[in-house]
């Protein structure tokens, strides 16, 4: 498999969704989030967005009690916490409630059995350790928790047609992930499943999604009638997934821990403080002081800072 590059502190990601060139996979998406956490209690409740990027989907889950946005790049941390600022018309009990955090998905300063919901949306296919990143969902879920996944499906109809128009080299039906350009690797939905299923994740369930992502389609018949279709084949052929993005609804099956480190992490009022949901990502210990902008874990000594509102736990090479 060759290099692949991810490099979003470089790369202004909003222009990706800008001019509106991509509104009909933004609705597909925003479609499938809402199903999946239609029924699921946001009161009170901590959702974790890992890789957020600048944000974008943050007002299907603005209802949640607590919201952490997680992302890698400080970059795209900081437009996102702009744009939320500026969508939450800077109320500051609203915004207190938002918190941002630069870390790897691999290593998530966040305490065990914390979270009751994470969403992670066109991220996986950028890991290089998507096996780190599943365990790390595992971790910070409460038992019952819901983990909504999107992924890059390689088995979608366009890339059956290319295999056996013979314009594809490799089998869109082999569990192998799939490079594709520099940054993007897609993957059989059987491989995704296999992770979850390792890892005690019961999928409730699996919505394709972007149906009929065509370039040529977006001029005509246009976005309005490719939303229609969505619409239609999202309610009735969902479970059909031969679209090019996949979402998963899953529960998380696993046994509670009698020594559960975050699971009570709700104050008096249903407010979450950040204080007490953060561990040190280099020990994994929740031996964190916080002193004006400093960080420091009086078990392993590491250092980190908070900036711009951005806690920055990432860790030096
Ligand atoms: C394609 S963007 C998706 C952003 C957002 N989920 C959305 O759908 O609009 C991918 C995001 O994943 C982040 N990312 C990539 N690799 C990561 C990693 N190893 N750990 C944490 N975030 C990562 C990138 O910085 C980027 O913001």
């Amino acid at each position: 498999m060759n290099f692949r590059k991810t490099d979003y502190d470089n790369y202004d990601y909003s222009k990706f969704w800008e001019d509106n060139k991509r509104l009909y996979e933004d609705k597909a998406e925003r479609m499938a989030i809402r199903t999946l956490l239609a029924g699921v209690n946001k009161k009170d409740k901590l959702i974790v967005d890992i890789g957020c990027g600048y944000g974008r989907l943050f007002n299907e889950y603005m209802d949640f009690g607590t919201a952490v946005l997680v992302d890698n790049s400080v970059n795209n941390l900081k437009n996102a916490r702009e744009r939320i600022k500026k969508f939450l018309g800077d109320d500051p009990d609203k915004i207190s409630s938002v918190f941002f955090i630069a870390s790897d998905a691999t290593s998530i300063p966040i305490k065990s059995d914390c979270a009751d919901v994470i969403l992670t949306v066109r991220v996986v296919h950028h890991l290089d350790n998507p096996a780190g990143y599943f365990d790390e969902v595992r971790r910070i879920l409460k038992a019952g928790g819901v983990f909504i996944l999107e992924f890059a499906n390689k088995r979608n109809i366009k890339n059956i047609f290319r295999f056996f128009l013979g314009r594809m080299d490799t089998s869109p039906f082999n569990m192998k992930p799939s490079q594709v350009g520099e940054t993007i690797l897609n993957f059989h939905p059987e491989y995704i499943t296999n992770f979850l299923k390792e890892r005690d994740f019961v999928i409730k369930k699996r919505i394709s999604v972007s149906n009929f992502r065509i370039s040529s389609f977006k001029k005509f018949p246009g976005t309005r009638t490719l939303i229609f279709f969505e619409k239609i084949y999202q309610k009735f052929f969902y479970f059909i997934l031969l679209g090019p993005s996949v979402f998963l609804k899953c529960v998380l099956n696993k046994k509670i821990d009698e020594n559960t480190t975050g699971a009570n992490n709700t104050g008096a009022n249903g407010k979450i403080k950040i204080e007490d949901i953060l561990i040190c990502n280099s020990c994994g210990k929740a031996t964190l002081s916080i002193s004006g902008s400093k960080i420091e874990c009086k078990n392993c000594g590491s250092n980190f800072v908070i900036e711009d509102g951005i806690y920055n736990f990432k860790l030096k090479a």
